[in-house]
């Protein structure tokens, strides 16, 4: 990845000291060529595993170990390309490269469920960075892709998950508009789909009125259970409110406040409340991040920040940002007043990743983290 990219892809101060202007966002043609090239493999795979007989027959093997390893190999282009860029990037590529060489090594041992399974989930690492920021349009790479394959079969979740995955962020709220109305999936499954749709219209397509509507019929399904019914009528409520918020230059001091409200709506008994505030707050933030100037202090806020939201309305535990936004807040600024607690947030998620397993078990990588930023912490007088 080029340095224009990385600088985009959140990397502070980048571009030569002294340079803070407005980072372009772009991404370089060879990364660019990567993606488009995991796309075109992930056409010829992934309808291949909406029927279970398709996945295992012998005849389909060739072609699908072949899609295998090269997006085993593209992923490692990825990882190759962004090593020496900001970590959030680097973590991102490696948990890709991670997955796709365990999904051939699982087809490789006939465990076709699993390689299944896996391939599926893989398009969540493409979904977290292609949410960030708001999307110039459409990339026209993956039009009709899923309607064109056995993919129209997966369910509806899943078809949203993939045309985020692929840039097709029209289609992807098409489709989760469907979601939310067409009262074919409980209320409680579609949670998952509830946020990405506040997630697409407030940060990608930056547009705090077009999911009133859909909220407004969804709101009326009479399968829903009390309490989510007021949270969804009080994000009705907030929306109109929140648009005037997030328009303008984005800014730290307005997203802090959206954040500390959002946290203040959101309990235990309801954590959803406040989504719609740290959503509005991510989408400030991600902006404050990208558009720089900043200094170190504020960057380091704004990362922190971004690690309170995420850990609260991340897609899911599979590929969350949380860890690394803590990361990147202790690096930025070490002596910052957020470094102590951004510390103890990370260790944490890192915790809670290897599922309430003790100290012990936490791999040495994870470990050396932990101890380089507690050493950096404590260079910095804290
Ligand atoms: C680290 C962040 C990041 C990750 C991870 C990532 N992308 Fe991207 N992707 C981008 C950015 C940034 C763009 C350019 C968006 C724009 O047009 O401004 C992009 C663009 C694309 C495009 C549009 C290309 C074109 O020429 O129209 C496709 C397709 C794409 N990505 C697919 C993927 C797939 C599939 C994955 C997962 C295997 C993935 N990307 C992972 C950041 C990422």
């Amino acid at each position: 990845m080029a340095a224009a990219a990385a600088c985009w892809l959140l990397l502070p101060g980048c571009g030569g000291e002294g340079d803070k202007g407005k980072a372009e966002p772009v991404v370089d043609e060879a990364t660019l060529a990567v993606m488009r090239g995991f796309v075109e493999k992930l056409t010829v795979v992934l309808p291949k595993t909406v029927d279970r007989s398709t996945f295992r027959d012998p005849e389909e093997q060739p072609v699908i170990r072949g899609a295998l390893a090269a997006l085993a190999y593209d992923a490692s282009l990825l990882a190759e390309h962004s090593r020496s860029y900001e970590s959030g990037v680097v973590r991102l590529q490696r948990s890709l490269e991670r997955d796709t060489s365990e999904i051939l090594r699982q087809y490789e041992r006939g465990h076709y469920d699993r390689a299944a399974f896996l391939l599926r989930n893989v398009t969540e690492n493409c979904v977290v960075c292609h949410v960030r920021l708001p999307s110039p349009g459409d990339s026209p790479l993956a039009e009709h892709f899923i309607d064109r394959t056995a993919l129209t079969r997966l369910p509806a979740p899943a078809r949203a998950t993939l045309q985020m995955a692929t840039r097709r962020f029209d289609d992807a709220l098409t489709t989760l508009e469907g979601i939310l109305s067409a009262e074919e999936l409980h209320p409680a499954l579609v949670l998952g789909p509830l946020t990405d749709y506040l997630t697409l219209c407030i940060r990608v397509k930056s547009d705090c009125d077009r999911p009133i509507p859909t909220l407004e019929k969804f709101a009326r399904r009479p399968d829903l259970w009390l309490r989510l019914r007021l949270d969804v009528e009080e994000w009705i409520a907030a929306l109109p409110a929140l648009r005037k918020r997030v328009q303008g230059e984005p800014d730290l001091a307005s997203a802090r406040t959206l954040v500390t409200e959002g946290i203040a709506r959101c309990d235990l008994r309801d954590p959803r409340l406040g989504v719609p505030h740290l959503i509005a707050a991510s989408a400030i933030l991600q902006r404050v991040i990208n558009e720089g100037p900043q200094t170190a202090a504020q960057l380091a806020e704004a990362y922190y920040l971004l690690g309170e939201t995420e850990s609260r309305i991340g897609r899911n535990y599979w590929v969350t940002e949380a860890p690394f936004f803590f990361e990147t807040s202790i690096r930025v600024d070490p002596g910052s007043p957020f470094a102590e607690d951004a510390y103890s947030l990370l260790e944490e998620e890192i915790l809670m990743s290897y599922e309430g397993s003790d100290w012990d078990e936490i791999q040495g990588e994870d470990r050396a983290l932990l101890s380089e930023l507690r050493t950096l912490m404590d260079g910095a007088g804290r």
